[in-house]
């Protein structure tokens, strides 16, 4: 964002008060970048997987293998509480612009109120605004609701409690898809209260409706930074997924109860390339507000992550070097679309 400081984008957030699309948020690409059917019906369309079927481990694999994405149902979340976190961040996401203002994002912050958190790689602003929770939501809620804040703090802390244990079940499924087992990754190992050791932050994001969708970007192009993305998004459609090859987006579209899993960046490190990470964005509509919550999802910020042993041999060697989140993060604000490639060893 060469014109705008992040600091002045706070005042491009109030995007209901816009009649056309400013400047500021027109992207110049097509929304199919040229890159074939933006919005079609995939044929095979993003896999569905029942965690209550004895074959999930093997279908999530063949998922990961192939698509870096799918949804899970049957996960032991309850819908209520999938329920109460959307009207929590709709909530949330509806109070006037300068309460909003009251916990936004710091500069250098992860937690708050502002514009989508990769909006200095690009040169437009996003239509969107997201609000980041890095640990207890406390601080921040007591800012936007200072009388009335413990129902928000009480559904997000139960929410993140219900996503860890979840993250925890996937991942180790699909660690599992790849015949590791907890010997080795002594870090994620599940213990008996539930699973230990990940760091997690929450995302929530909010699509407003769009005067002039075809030109706008809800959230741009991007892989996670993450082991595994949890997401929970309201009842429009709007992700999209970059098929293998890169040569069409695809939507994954909302089913009701349905959480869909990203394959982040650490998982495609950790895999040696095995199951590579997704790139995935969010378009607007013209008509239809659309809410998303992100259950980022990675090791203890001590850990580093590095191909496992397990699948590198003579004839597979490491693909990358090891390196811990906060290393990772780094890497990707510096080089954001190549952040997996300048973390690969040149053996
Ligand atoms: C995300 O990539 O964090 C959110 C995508 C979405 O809103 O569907
Ligand atoms: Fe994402």
């Amino acid at each position: 964002m060469p014109s705008i400081t992040l600091s002045d984008a706070h005042k491009f957030l109030d995007l209901n008060s816009f009649k056309e699309l400013p400047d500021t948020h027109a992207w110049t690409l097509q929304l199919d970048d040229g890159s074939g059917s933006c919005d079609g019906a995939d044929p095979d369309a993003v896999p569905i997987i029942d965690l209550s079927d004895g074959g999930a481990k093997e279908l999530i694999g063949h998922a990961c293998k192939t698509w870096g994405v799918f949804q899970v149902i049957n996960h032991d979340v309850p819908k209520f509480l999938l329920d109460e976190m959307e009207l929590a961040g709709k909530g949330l996401f509806s109070l006037p612009m300068h309460q909003k203002l009251k916990a936004a994002r710091g500069a250098d912050g992860v937690s708050g109120y502002g514009v989508a958190r990769i909006s200095s790689f690009f040169p437009k602003l996003m239509w969107s605004e997201g609000f980041t929770i890095a640990g207890s939501p406390a601080d921040h809620a007591r800012q936007l609701w200072p009388h009335d804040h413990h129902k928000f703090c009480d559904t997000v802390e139960e929410y993140q409690k219900a996503m860890k244990k979840l993250a925890g079940r996937v991942m180790w499924l699909i660690l599992g898809s790849l015949g590791v087992s907890e010997d080795d990754v002594k870090w994620a190992s599940p213990k008996k209260d539930g699973f230990q050791g990940g760091c997690a932050a929450l995302q929530l994001n909010s699509y407003p409706a769009c005067p002039d969708p075809d030109r706008a970007m809800g959230l741009a192009a991007h892989t996670d930074s993450t082991i595994l993305t949890i997401l929970h998004q309201s009842n429009t459609k709007g992700l999209q997924v970059l098929r293998e090859g890169g040569k069409r987006w695809t939507t994954v579209p909302p089913q009701p109860g349905a959480l869909v899993v990203h394959v982040g960046d650490l998982m495609h490190i950790l895999s040696n390339g095995l199951y590579p990470s997704v790139l995935h964005r969010a378009v607007v509509n013209r008509t239809r507000h659309r809410f998303s919550v992100a259950y980022l999802y990675g090791p203890p910020s001590n850990v580093k992550i590095s191909p496992l042993s397990k699948l590198v041999d003579h004839y597979h060697p490491p693909l990358y070097r090891s390196i811990t989140w906060t290393e990772y993060l780094g890497t990707k604000a510096k080089h954001f679309d190549k952040a997996l490639t300048s973390v690969r060893l040149c053996a």
